[in-house]
């Protein structure tokens, strides 16, 4: 099993999460992270840690996140390693429990939806 990053984490990367993490499972785009399922170990340390409440284990994800499942999946293997010296966006606060903010990615870096 593995966690996910989902929605709420776009345009805050406010990026407590990496400091949490005993291994190297978080990967950075520029407006968020995500987390590769093949380095995380399910310590669900992160969870707590994101004040975006923006990760969840992947079998309870709720319905209208489920796109993250696929997308932690697809862009970890494309993106560079996430490291503590990672720092919140300017906008974080503002953008902070903001609705539809994958709509707001470009095609090639948002969820691919059923
Ligand atoms: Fe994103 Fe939360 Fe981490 S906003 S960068 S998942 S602390």
């Amino acid at each position: 099993m593995t966690h996910v990053v989902t929605e709420q984490c776009v345009h805050c990367k406010f990026a407590e999460c990496v400091t949490y993490c005993p291994v190297a499972c978080f990967r950075e785009a520029d407006s968020f992270l995500v987390i590769d399922p093949d380095e995380c170990i399910d310590c669900g340390n992160c969870v707590q840690a994101c004040p975006s409440d923006a990760i969840y284990p992947e079998n309870e994800v709720p319905a209208e996140l489920a796109p993250a499942l696929e997308w932690n999946a697809r862009l970890a293997p494309l993106l560079p390693l996430a490291t503590i010296r990672v720092q919140p966006l300017d906008d974080a606060e503002k953008w902070n429990g903001a609705p539809d903010k994958w709509a707001s990615l470009a095609p090639d870096l948002a969820p691919r939806r059923a």
